[in-house]
């Protein structure tokens, strides 16, 4: 497999590190993972505005937007992709020597991006998925796509050994999001979701479920799912770029519904493909 590492192609083995950059060593740096549908970067301009926020948030000087969707078809055909991929993009501030917490913005960002071929899911996407359910135990800034994501690893490992495919977090009573996924409910024909807010990501998938549902008269609100409440929704389904409207048939054990995915979640995941084929 070969991956781009500033400036050079190689196979993933050959890449290394100092182990002076700053992502190593602080975490410091931040990533986009987006998706191709018929062979075109899907929703580019959104993810590389929320790259673009990550940036400026954490003040890490990259500017060679332009670029990298010439490396990423790069990357696939050099892999000889020939069908949709997934690509990962991350920026870490550079190298610094010696370890201090503060920086000089002068140093040079590492430009990292892999492509990957997907996995199919049919099987989740008709049937639904089990999730568990975590206290959240990230920082005040999950806007940020940052690339510390040790409360985000811990969590999914407790749902991949319980065999689930998500864990979804609550602050308080309230749901914020999933370790990778947004995470919605319906209730009286109503689709609801945390507001936009410094707890969660601002998903892009999470953005066309606002859109689809506006346009086709589907209630829609940006509400949060009560922790309390949990057994009181209709249905629930997950948002990703790889995730896509993934349906959720039973938390923690407890089978939502009749443990199929929910009307309405299957109407939505219609219309996202219907938006997808149309792109
Ligand atoms: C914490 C978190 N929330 C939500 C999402 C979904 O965002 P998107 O729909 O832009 O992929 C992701 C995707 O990586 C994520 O990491």
């Amino acid at each position: 497999m070969i991956a781009y590492y500033n400036g050079n192609y190689l196979p993933v083995e050959k890449i290394s590190i100092s182990p002076f950059d700053r992502g190593f060593l602080f975490s410091d740096g931040v990533y986009e993972a987006l998706r191709t549908y018929n062979r075109k970067l899907f929703m580019l301009k959104n993810h590389l505005d929320r790259l673009k926020y990550s940036l400026e948030q954490t003040n890490i000087n990259f500017t060679e937007f332009d670029k990298l969707e010439k490396i990423i078809f790069a990357c696939a055909e050099k892999n000889n992709f020939t069908h949709d991929f997934s690509t990962y993009i991350q920026i870490t501030r550079g190298i610094s020597f010696p370890r201090t917490h503060h920086y000089n913005n002068q140093i040079k960002p590492n430009l990292l991006i892999y492509t990957t071929e997907l996995k199919k899911r049919e099987h989740e996407l008709n049937n639904g998925v089990s999730i568990i359910l975590e206290r959240d135990l990230r920082w005040n800034r999950c806007d940020i796509k940052s690339i510390s994501l040790l409360p985000n690893v811990m969590a999914n490992q407790n749902a991949f050994i319980k065999g689930c495919y998500e864990a979804v977090f609550y602050r308080d009573n309230f749901i914020t999001e999933g370790s990778h996924t947004n995470f919605f409910a319906v209730k009286n024909g109503k689709v609801i979701t945390a507001p936009l807010s410094n707890f969660i990501l601002n998903g892009v998938t999470r953005n066309i479920v606002f859109r689809l549902c506006n346009e086709n008269n589907i209630p829609v609100e940006e509400e949060y799912i009560l922790l309390a409440e949990i057994f009181n929704y209709d249905e629930f389904f997950l948002t990703g770029t790889s995730t896509e409207i993934t349906p959720v048939v039973k938390i923690d054990n407890n089978i939502i519904g009749n443990g199929s995915p929910g009307l309405l979640t299957k109407k939505i995941q219609k219309l996202f493909y219907n938006f997808v084929r149309n792109y």
